[in-house]
């Protein structure tokens, strides 16, 4: 480990990031990573997760630990959370970025496959996460688990309806554990991101210039403060506009 590295004020913290592989996600590690912690970074592209693993290593010197994986996999889950106990015993911060959009479609229009995956790669992958890595959360002196939602959960509209009810679905289960693990060490976390220059963005909104919007990157150091943050239980969802407001006066 550098001596930048020890000091940071992440250092020898355990971090998994799903999703890493590109947005949000990918961002997420990469401020993770540059604060000190180590990252396990998981999502299905093995090229996207060198090339994180690449970044890291030049702003770092240190490398992540890559875990590709399908979140609908939830034994996968169970592995990944076995992997973690054997070599570290503990896991200090979950950011759980990994999802889909699911098309935006009439809600009687939706096929019922896409249905499925997208049920199954929101919201139980939620669910199998938490199974898997509670354990390991409360071995850290500090957990945190990190969920990316969105504003579509609160106000649901047309042609939103799969990704809208899996997000508010994902809600609901993260407020439930967190209200079961209040007198834990571990804390849960819901951040709305508000518009990110990503992927599924680009999905929703094809006609859109991605150069108005903003940089995933400047979600990094957001990331790392709550991962840092001794929160309360998440009745209110941390919203990126306003924490960029509030940085900004
Ligand atoms: N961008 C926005 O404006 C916005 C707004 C509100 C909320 N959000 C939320 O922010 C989070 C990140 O979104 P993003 O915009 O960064 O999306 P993105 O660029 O499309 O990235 C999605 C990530 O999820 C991974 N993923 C998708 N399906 C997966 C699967 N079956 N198994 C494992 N990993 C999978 C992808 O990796 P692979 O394809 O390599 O598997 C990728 O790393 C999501 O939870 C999203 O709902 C985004």
């Amino acid at each position: 480990m550098s001596d930048t590295a020890s000091t940071a004020p992440l250092a020898g913290r355990i971090a998994l990031v799903t999703g890493a592989s590109r947005g949000i996600g990918r961002a997420s590690a990469l401020a993770l990573a540059k604060a000190g912690a180590h990252v396990i970074a998981t999502a299905r592209s093995q090229g996207g997760l060198e090339e994180l693993d690449d970044e890291i290593r030049a702003l770092t010197g240190e490398r992540a630990t890559l875990a590709p994986m399908d979140l609908v996999d939830g034994d996968g889950a169970d592995q990944l959370g076995l992997a973690i106990h054997q070599r570290h015993a503990r896991l200090d911060v979950l950011v759980h970025a990994g999802a889909i959009l699911g098309g935006l479609t009439p809600v009687s229009h939706i096929d019922p496959p896409s249905w499925d995956r997208t049920i199954a790669v929101n919201l139980t992958s939620t669910y199998r996460l938490i199974r898997s890595l509670e354990p390991l959360l409360r071995q850290s002196h500090a957990g945190r688990a990190i969920f990316l939602t969105t504003g579509r959960a609160a106000r649901p509209k047309a042609f939103w309806g799969a990704y809208a009810a899996t997000k508010a679905g994902m809600e609901a289960l993260v407020r439930c554990w967190a209200d079961e693990i209040e007198q834990t060490q571990v804390r849960a976390i819901l951040v709305d991101p508000n518009i990110m220059r990503t992927r599924m963005r680009a999905e929703a909104f094809p006609g859109e210039d991605p150069e108005t919007l903003t940089d995933p990157a400047e979600i990094g150091p957001m990331i790392v403060e709550l991962a840092l943050s001794n929160p309360g239980l998440p009745t209110e969802t941390v919203k990126f506009n306003d924490w960029k407001a509030a940085r900004a006066t």
